[in-house]
């Protein structure tokens, strides 16, 4: 638990339709707190991050976001109120340009287009020289460098990131981790779903386990990487 949580879910259960894949998970995340979200394959990790942008729709439970309940809003409204998600697959057009995706994340804000940009540009200075090439001629590191960027367009306080170093270098894991704490930096708290167990446990400050569409252990990075049973079940021994 958080004192004074930016997010808070409560007995979130839900699913696509047929039957729940989410059977009641409690989740906080403080402000400027990197919360770490692991698990096997099928757990509902990305369900979660779902359910908080509005994606699914839950059958029980709430999410509060600062001190609005947001769950039954629609993703336009969930990121005007300054949530951001970048997706865990196809999270960039690919026929449009670099510049073209992170205006599109934008597309809300009246002005400020340019200093906006400039942000991006300064954490990702990879993406300066390809701005005019289309995002599908880029690698998948830079591909996933711009559905980030596109996150951070619209200034949220939260960032949802499912598995942003899915199938990455260690160069550019090692890149978006920096990013992720840089952006936390600068005020921004992150709720980040990973594969890489045992580098997230020891990157977030809190971490969540789930198994199922349950929570099956929570604590700090540190104490979840010590816990023996922990390393046995989900951190490969
Ligand atoms: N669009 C969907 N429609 C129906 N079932 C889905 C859909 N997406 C995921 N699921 C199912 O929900 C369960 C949890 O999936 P997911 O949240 O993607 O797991 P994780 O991200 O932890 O690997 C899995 O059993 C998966 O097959
Ligand atoms: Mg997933």
């Amino acid at each position: 638990m958080t004192a004074d949580p930016i997010l808070s879910v409560a007995g979130a259960v839900g699913g696509y339709g047929g039957a729940d894949i989410l059977h009641g998970i409690d989740l906080t995340v403080g402000r400027r707190e990197i919360v770490g979200v692991i698990g096997p394959n099928g757990a509902g990790k990305s369900t979660v991050l779902k359910a908080i942008f509005g994606l699914i729709r839950l059958r029980q439970g709430s999410i509060r976001f600062e001190d609005q309940d947001i769950a039954g809003w629609p993703p336009n409204r969930i990121v005007r109120c300054g949530i951001g998600y970048v997706p865990q697959v196809d999270n960039v057009f690919r026929e449009m340009t670099v510049q073209e995706n992170l205006e599109m994340g934008a597309f809300l804000r009246r002005e400020g287009l340019e200093a906006a940009l400039e942000r991006v540009y300064v954490l990702f200075p990879d993406l300066v020289e390809k701005r005019r090439k289309p995002a599908g001629s880029l690698s998948g590191g830079q591909r996933q460098m711009v559905a980030f960027g596109r996150a951070l367009m619209l200034d949220p306080q939260l960032l949802l990131l499912d598995e942003p170093t899915a199938g990455l270098s260690p160069r550019y894991c090692e890149q978006i981790f920096q990013i992720i704490r840089d952006v936390r930096a600068a005020g921004v708290a992150v709720l980040l779903v990973e594969q890489h167990a045992k580098q997230a446990l020891a990157f977030s400050d809190r971490a969540y386990v789930l198994a199922s569409g349950r929570n099956r252990a929570e604590g700090s990075g540190a104490d979840l990487l010590a816990d023996r049973e922990i390393a046995q079940m989900f951190l490969g021994g």
